[in-house]
């Protein structure tokens, strides 16, 4: 067998670009070896540059949740196009998808259209401190919250709450402004709430961390974070860059019933098209440029084509209303893959949420809800099961750590094939004795 036109592409783009990536994960640094270049995808389904086809189940890190080329988004898009694609003028398209928002979501009383997660949590965040006057914001030690600088850092390892930064390029000074807490820590957030209430501006939190695994929170701990910052006049912000549109229309606060004060949207409410947002109550939204006092911009924010696309995904959703059979399909997915761990004897536990999940090939005795505490043998397999699933056509995130996502575009034969390769995957790592 010859080099294949990925190893050769990735050679290339290594010459031109760090890594040859232009994000991180995706050079495969997680799961070793060479990263697939995709050709096309329809559907469930990836092509990559060799010929070879793959069942998707990262889906573009969640926003495709009618898959692959959906026609409606397609149709949207391509009519968008012919009416030219970037103006940088007023136009009723974001119009029509910030009416759509707020109109369904009532805790999202303005929003304003950005072009990535990462730009709508800086934008939110300096939108906290403007209004709130404050300077400290609260993140939670597992939650990835996109590369703005203040989010880039780590528990520190003096005080367990003070922030160290995470990347090279982050000052002292900027990670000192952070507070890290543990999650599903109750006496731990009480206390920092104590020592810092009247200073944190905000608390950001992915209702259901879904970046360092799948971190099941109790409602509780949700609850009692939104009391908290409430009696000390911060602000809370829902990141639901992954959650949102996806777990339900209303995301994790529609089912937790937990009211935000201002909420992240991220590559969902662009049908897969780079859109951002951020959005919640109309007096803290008021106080952003040109209104306000709090400034932040963009070029490109509120692109026509990308809007389109987002204008035809939410009407879908609204329309068909996926989620419970979603839901239901990726249950019995979770149990088959959990069955067939079992029968060939490698554990595999898999934690879902709505249409997310996580295959962690170790057994679990309770649920993780924390990222310190996933069993070590969990990375090491994984990276081995990747390997021999993408050898049979399956593409999972090639991270053990990275989550799954299902489309209505997974069909009983693409879940059926998932559970045959694994089948014959984990007989092929299986110690034997
Ligand atoms: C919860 C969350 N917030 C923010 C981001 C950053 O979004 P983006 O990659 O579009 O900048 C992500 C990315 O996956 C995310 O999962």
């Amino acid at each position: 067998m010859g080099i294949s036109k990925s190893t050769v592409l990735f050679e290339k783009a290594k010459q031109v670009s760090p890594g040859g990536v232009h994000s991180p994960v995706r050079a495969f640094r997680g799961v070793g070896g060479t990263p697939r270049f995709i050709a096309s995808a329809k559907g469930a389904e990836l092509l990559d540059v060799d010929g070879n086809s793959y069942v998707d189940f990262c889906m573009s890190w969640g926003p495709l949740i009618f898959g692959h080329q959906d026609q409606d988004i397609l149709e949207a898009v391509q009519a968008a196009l012919f009416r030219g694609w970037s103006y940088g003028a007023a136009e009723p398209y974001s119009l029509e998808l910030a009416e759509l928002i707020t109109s369904s979501i009532p805790w999202v009383e303005k929003v304003r259209f950005v072009n990535s997660g990462t730009e709508a949590v800086m934008s939110a965040l300096r939108l906290a401190r403007g209004a709130t006057r404050r300077n400290k914001i609260l993140k939670f030690d597992g939650c990835y919250h996109g590369h703005a600088d203040s989010m880039l850092v780590r528990a520190g390892s003096g005080l367990a709450e003070m922030a160290a930064p995470d990347s090279a390029g982050i000052s002292d000074a900027v990670a000192a402004d952070t507070l890290v807490a543990p999650l599903d820590d109750l006496p731990a957030l009480e206390l920092i709430f104590e020592k810092y209430g009247s200073e944190i501006a905000a608390a950001i939190v992915e209702p259901i961390p879904a970046n360092n695994g799948l971190l099941l929170q109790r409602d509780e701990f949700l609850h009692r974070l939104a009391a908290l910052t409430k009696k000390h006049g911060s602000l809370l912000i829902f990141d639901e860059v992954i959650t949102g549109f996806r777990v339900a229309f209303g995301g994790m606060a529609e089912r937790t019933g937990i009211r935000p004060d201002l909420v992240t949207y991220g590559k969902i409410i662009g049908g897969g098209f780079p859109v951002g947002a951020f959005g919640g109550r109309a007096d803290l939204m008021d106080q952003m440029a040109p209104l306000g006092p709090v400034y932040q911009a963009g070029t490109l924010s509120g692109n026509p084509v990308a809007m389109s696309a987002g204008i035809a995904m939410l009407k879908k959703l609204k329309r068909d209303c996926p989620y419970a059979a979603l839901e239901a399909k990726t249950e019995k997915l979770a149990q088959d893959l959990q069955k067939t761990g079992a029968q060939v004897g490698v554990p595999v536990t898999v934690q879902r949420y709505g249409s997310i999940f996580w295959m962690l090939c170790a057994e679990l005795k309770e649920p993780v809800r924390r990222h310190d505490v996933v069993p070590a043998i969990h990375r090491e397999t994984y990276a081995r099961v990747f390997h021999k699933l993408l050898e049979k056509g399956i593409y999972m995130a090639p991270s053990a750590f990275e989550v799954s996502f299902l489309s209505t575009a997974h069909h009983d034969t693409h879940l059926s094939a998932f559970r045959e390769a694994l089948k014959e995957s984990l007989g092929e790592v299986k110690p034997t004795k």
